[in-house]
């Protein structure tokens, strides 16, 4: 018998159409390879929702609906315009809450406010909105904590990249004692473009746009938003901290010229955003800003929309993972494998 979640899915747009996509698409693989049986019990987007009844929502359908310009609150006989999720939440019976609403830097709205019902609920939280983590860290995994609910967000974190679970998992009983990582496929795919072919700046971004890898608000990208809320979460996660990313240093690319682009090549070098973080002896030092890699550093190779981190540890030496380039169908698997790793192996 498998093992069946209610799952609420909050956000419709890229990345919450793509976790539905994959629920569909791996149906049979779920319940064949891990007797898992995900239940889409609701979704939720700005007009409203759609509730399921006696079985769970038609992931593909509802899908296919609002693809075809169709909107989850007129979607068949489930749509209730006007509801929102923190009216469902609590009402409709559910385990775990998917969050994929656009990120809010401001007050991290209106996710906060579903993780805070999902914790009251004691629902656990698959997330891949950065916001609410990044401004309230302790206080949403303090809460969760009390009320033994589990959040995961490797869609947080550089989506298909595996970056926690390698700085969890597979360096454990290792110290970590330096992160680098390309954190943003979209800053990336743009720098790779002017780097390797001279496009402009502006030519590349309308294409990271065009591939729907780029945030709804392009600036989060470009600013080094976006990578400095990566950073944070990797460090807080593996360094236990509670960091205040408004003290994290950032520097996007806007201000990275073809001269700059120019003088790294003469060099032999590659300019990449980087996120880092290190624990020194007058504390942590996390920062984010264009950096001139030499060609041989681990993270060199890395181009376009794909991604990497890099860590350093004590007793296992250098380890780089690199690829899980940035795309809906990314952040959709990451949330997926959350949802196996939750539910059936607990971690
Ligand atoms: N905009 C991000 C990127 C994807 O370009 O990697 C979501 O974090």
């Amino acid at each position: 018998m498998a093992i069946e979640k209610k799952i609420i899915l909050c956000g419709f747009g890229n990345v919450g159409r793509a976790f539905a996509r994959l629920l569909a698409a791996k149906e049979e693989d779920l319940n064949a390879r891990f007797g898992l049986a995900p239940r889409l019990e609701a979704v939720v987007d700005i007009g409203g929702a759609a509730v399921a009844e006696e079985q769970g929502l038609a992931p593909g359908r509802i899908t296919d609906f609002v693809e075809a310009g169709g909107t989850v609150e007129k979607f068949e006989s489930f749509g209730r315009p006007g509801l929102t999720a923190a009216d469902l939440l609590g009402r409709v019976d559910a385990d775990i809450l998917v969050e994929t609403t656009p990120t809010n830097l401001k007050d991290g709205e209106p996710a906060r406010t579903h993780f805070m019902a999902a914790i009251e609920n004691k629902l656990d939280i698959i997330a891949a909105n950065k916001g609410p983590l990044v401004l309230d860290y302790r206080r949403i995994l303090e809460r969760a904590c009390r009320q033994g609910v589990q959040i995961r967000f490797s869609a947080a974190t550089a989506a298909a990249l595996p970056t926690l679970d390698v700085g969890r998992l597979c360096t454990a009983g290792a110290r970590i004692e330096a992160i680098e990582g390309i954190l943003n496929g979209t800053t990336n795919y743009i720098l790779s473009r002017m780097a390797r072919e001279g496009c402009a700046y502006e030519d590349a971004l309308r294409d990271a746009q065009a591939l729907g890898i780029a945030e709804t608000d392009p600036t989060l990208d470009v600013e080094g938003l976006d990578t400095r809320n990566k950073i944070v979460l990797i460090a807080n996660t593996l360094f236990g901290l509670a960091l205040d990313p408004c003290e994290v240093g950032t520097t996007g690319i806007t201000g990275v010229t073809p001269a700059d682009m120019a003088a790294a090549r003469e060099a032999g070098n590659v300019i990449k955003l980087i996120g880092s973080a290190r624990l020194t002896g007058n504390g942590p030092l996390v920062k984010v800003a264009p950096e001139a890699l030499p060609a041989d550093h681990p993270l060199a190779g890395v181009n376009l929309s794909e991604k990497g981190i890099s860590y350093d540890t004590d007793t296992m030496g250098r380890i780089t993972v690199t690829g899980g380039h940035s795309s809906p169908t990314g952040a959709a698997a990451a949330m997926l494998k959350d949802l196996i790793h939750l539910v059936k192996l607990g971690i």
